[in-house]
Order: structure tokens, then C-alpha cells, then sequence
């Protein structure tokens, strides 16, 4: 058992149980080990099973958490599409990315689902919402300016006011790459 390095042992663990597990689950808890150490103790091990199955029973999926504010017209020029507006989704639901997220232009047309999960206000969430936005520019250079400089993502007022109340200028957020 010692002999596994970390990376293997899970692998190991998933090809046992003969599961679809996802890949990402398992990139995800790999690249949380130090890669260094190749031999870890049994209790390390153990603790890393256990977070592997009680991931599955769970549906855990990896979702990042961070902020958000919004902004309004005018949207275009874009970073991502110049003048092209046909590149908005017609629901309105788009965003800007922040630095964390623009992955140096190639984040542009990638899609996130959002939810709101607090703010400084309470009930500032709408409990139970669940968007899908498309990112369509970039934070730091749209036209309008955000509600609020530096957060994750920066939502149009539509999509903001489907999650939360939007007099609100920043709200704490759980996205995901869809
Ligand atoms: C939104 O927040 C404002 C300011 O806190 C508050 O006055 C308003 O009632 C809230 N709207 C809703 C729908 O909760």
C-alpha cells in the first residue's frame, strides 16, 4: 500500500469499485496532494478515501465560490467581441470576467452557472436561484463600469437581479464552468 503514490492510489480506488467517476473529482483530489511526497501514510490515505467516497455520495461537484457584482448598457465594444453584439446571449444572461477567470482572453464565450450564496445585507440572495451566464467581455475594460471593482465575475443587471435583490452592489457567489 505504501508503494502507491497519491495520484495512483485513487485511480486504483476508482477502477476497484469499477465507477464512472468523473475525472475531475479525481484531478481535483490529486492535485490537492503535495506531489512531492510519493510515500504518505496510511491515515492520509484513509482521509483521502474518505473524502473520495463521501464525494460521490454526496453529488459533490467542484464549484469555486467568490464575488460578484453587476453592470448595465452600454455593453459594447466588448473585449471578447468588439462591436458584435450578436454575440449576447438573447436572455441577457452574460457577465465580464474577472481577472481570476479571464484566462487571457480564452475565458470569452465560456459559460457559468451562478448562485448567490450571501452578501454584507441579509436576504439579499433570492433563495434557490440557479443562472447560466456566458462571458462576453472582460471586468477591468467594459464601458459601464462594475457595481463593484475586483470580484470574480461582474453580471448583467438581468442576470444579477435573477439571483439577487440589485440594489445590492456585491454579493458572494458559488460558479461553476459549465
Ligand atoms: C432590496 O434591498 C433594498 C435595500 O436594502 C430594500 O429597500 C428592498 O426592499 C429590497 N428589495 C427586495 C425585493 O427585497
Amino acid at each position: 500500500m505504501e508503494n502507491f503514490v497519491n495520484g495512483d492510489f485513487i485511480v486504483f480506488l476508482s477502477s476497484l469499485i469499477n465507477l464512472k467517476a468523473s475525472p475531475p473529482i479525481i484531478s481535483i483530489i490529486s492535485s490537492a496532494m503535495p506531489m512531492h511526497k510519493h510515500k504518505v501514510s496510511v491515515h492520509l490515505l484513509s482521509f483521502q478515501a474518505l473524502v473520495f467516497f463521501l464525494s460521490i455520495f454526496i453529488h459533490f461537484s467542484h464549484c469555486d465560490v467568490g464575488t460578484a457584482s453587476h453592470y448595465g448598457p452600454p455593453f459594447l465594444p466588448t473585449a471578447c467581441y468588439g462591436k458584435d453584439a450578436s454575440e449576447f446571449p438573447s436572455s441577457n444572461m452574460f457577465a465580464s470576467a474577472g481577472e481570476g477567470i479571464w484566462d487571457n482572453g480564452a475565458a470569452c464565450g465560456r459559460q457559468y452557472q451562478v448562485r448567490c450564496i450571501s452578501a454584507a445585507a441579509p436576504r439579499t440572495c433570492i433563495p434557490g436561484q440557479l443562472i447560466q451566464i456566458k462571458i462576453v467581455d472582460r471586468a477591468q475594460s467594459t464601458v459601464s463600469r462594475p457595481s463593484r471593482d475586483g470580484t470574480s465575475m461582474v453580471l448583467s443587471t438581468t442576470a444579477f437581479q435573477a439571483i439577487a435583490n440589485a440594489s445590492a452592489s456585491l454579493i458572494n457567489i458559488e460558479f461553476q464552468q459549465v
